[in-house]
């Protein structure tokens, strides 16, 4: 029997299946708070509800992955009352949200060099981790301290050990092999990938995983994202044509 037709995306391709992980770059709270004559932390405050609304309306539109850049490895180059403030917000968001993730089946994920933070944020995350782990899912990843390239450098420190050690054939580190070995190993393939405010960089996040991610860039501040943007967004990917090499 003749399969049924896809759908067809604008292009004439095959439109894409709705995105399982989506990652956002979430940016613009300064500008956000400066507009306002606030100062940046105010930013970042609203930055933080519209993390709570977003994966919320993410949870609600079937996303099996939300990935949000929260802190760069980079970041640490703002001044020391700003990152001050930022690890503050983060208690906060930890202490405040926690209770929902749980009651949701939230299965809560942190990337990046988090165990560098402060003892008692490890702590804390640490312990929202363990409270999550047997949920079903959907997953919310944080990029804490997070940067791609030390990302990928620590994954081919690991191989190089392997086969220093003679537990690994260097002709076997293939893309597989090598993605297994990231701190996204086992999470479905990035399909989407956001960055706020209009900036276009990446700004070393998630440079393996975006090799065939669709990407977006919009004009939003991210404090003023909600579910209405994120759909928008969604309908966006809806309409790409994902070709992978192929036709
Ligand atoms: C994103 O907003 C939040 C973080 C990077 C933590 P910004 O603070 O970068 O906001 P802009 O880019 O200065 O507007
Ligand atoms: C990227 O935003 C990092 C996060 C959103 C956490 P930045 O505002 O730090 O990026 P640059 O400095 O403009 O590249
Ligand atoms: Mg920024």
């Amino acid at each position: 029997m003749k399969p049924l037709a896809a759908p067809r995306g604008k292009s004439g391709g095959p439109q894409a299946p709705p995105p399982r992980h989506v990652a956002i770059i979430m940016d613009g709270n300064g500008r956000w708070a400066k507009a306002r004559f606030l100062p940046r932390i105010a930013g970042h405050k609203q930055g933080v509800e519209a993390v709570r609304r977003v994966s919320r309306a993410a949870r609600k539109l079937g996303i099996e992955v939300l990935t949000l850049y929260a802190f760069s490895s980079e970041n640490w180059r703002r001044p020391e009352e700003e990152v001050r403030d930022l690890m503050g917000l983060l208690r906060h968001f930890l202490g405040s949200e926690l209770d929902e993730l749980v009651s949701e089946g939230v299965k809560l994920r942190v990337i990046g060099d988090w165990r560098r933070l402060s003892p008692d944020l490890v702590a804390m995350i640490d312990g929202a981790i363990a409270r999550t782990v047997n949920n079903p899912g959907p997953t919310l990843v944080i990029a804490l301290n997070y940067g791609a390239q030390a990302e990928i450098l620590a994954a081919a420190r690991t191989l190089a050990e392997q086969a220093r050690d003679g537990t690994l054939d260097p002709a076997a580190i293939d893309e597989a092999r090598f993605e297994a070995t990231l701190e996204t190993a086992d999470l479905p393939p990035l399909d989407l990938l956001i960055r706020t405010s209009g900036e276009q960089r990446l700004s070393n996040f998630l440079l393996w995983q975006a090799a065939y991610a669709e990407l977006l860039f919009v004009d939003t501040l991210w404090p003023d994202f909600d579910e209405e943007t994120l759909e928008q967004a969604i309908d966006q990917f809806g309409r790409r044509q994902r070709r992978f090499g192929g036709l």
